[in-house]
Parts: C-alpha cells; structure tokens; sequence
C-alpha cells in the first residue's frame, strides 16, 4: 500500500513532564499500531516535532485529530508528501526528549527543530527533508 509522511511542528501549551510525554507515546502507539501509522515524536522543552507515516487519508484524519489536542498549538505542516519507504518502520510511534542530552543525534535534531520553527533551511534541504534523511538506514 502507498505511504504519505507527514511533518509538523507545534508549541507544547505547557512544560511536559516525562510522564506527560509517556502519555502521549502511549495513546499514540495504541492507536496507530491499529491504523498502520508509524514515526517518530520529538520535543525539545518547547516544541514538538513529529513525522506520521501511513496511508494518505489515515494520515489526514489522524492529523486533524493530533492538531486539536490541548496539549500543543501553533501546528504547521512542513510536509506531506509520497514515500516509497517508512522510515520509522520499527515504531508505531518512537519518542525523543532533547532535553536528555544524551539523545542519539542530539545536536543535529536540536537544529532541525530550531529550524523548522523560524521556517529555515538547513544548507540547500528544508528541516523535515533533513529530519528524514537523517533516519535513512
Ligand atoms: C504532540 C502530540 C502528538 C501526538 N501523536 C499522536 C499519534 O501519533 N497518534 C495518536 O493516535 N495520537 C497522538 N496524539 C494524541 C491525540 O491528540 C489524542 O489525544 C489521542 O489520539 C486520543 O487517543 P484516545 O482516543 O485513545 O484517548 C498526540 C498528541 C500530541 C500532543
């Protein structure tokens, strides 16, 4: 079946605790497992940055449902486009707080965040295209 993935950055409305974000992880790997959603969750202390990866319809629905939550605001597609491969193939829906600086890929997922707020490219690649290549094999 064909694959979208999408992109977006948001602000959390408040300060996320890590339960607070296990939470999150946890509604969404329950429910994604069961509509073939993979991807990976990010947050920075301030702002999320997630890719959804599924069929385009699913994709659609599930966002507008994502973009209502309380928990984040100011949502803003940085892309959605056709995918031949997942790339979080592994996870339902995988999560990174970069306020652990251990984080693998900690300096260059700092970045792209940064980016994908002030809507900056990152050299020639525009954030989410960074972010994707970043997790190619
Ligand atoms: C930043 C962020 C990312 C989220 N990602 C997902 C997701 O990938 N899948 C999902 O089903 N819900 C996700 N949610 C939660 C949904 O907004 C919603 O609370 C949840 O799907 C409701 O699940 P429930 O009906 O099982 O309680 C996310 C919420 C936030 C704040």
């Amino acid at each position: 079946m064909s694959v979208n993935q999408l992109v977006y950055v948001s602000q959390s409305t408040r300060k996320m605790s890590s339960e607070d974000l296990n939470e999150i992880q946890r509604s969404a790997k329950n429910n994604n497992q069961h509509i073939d959603v993979t991807g990976s969750l990010f947050y920075n202390g301030g702002w999320f940055l997630q890719v959804l990866e599924g069929p385009l319809e699913t994709l659609n629905a599930l966002y507008k449902k994502i973009e209502k939550d309380p928990r984040h605001k100011n949502s803003r597609i940085l892309y959605n486009e056709p995918a031949k491969f997942r790339t979080f193939t592994r996870w339902s829906m995988n999560m990174t707080n970069l306020e652990h600086r251990q984080a693998d890929k900690y300096d260059q997922l700092v970045e792209v965040i940064d980016a994908a707020k002030t809507d900056r490219k990152i050299g020639a690649s525009s954030p989410a295209v960074t972010l994707l290549k970043m997790f190619k094999d």
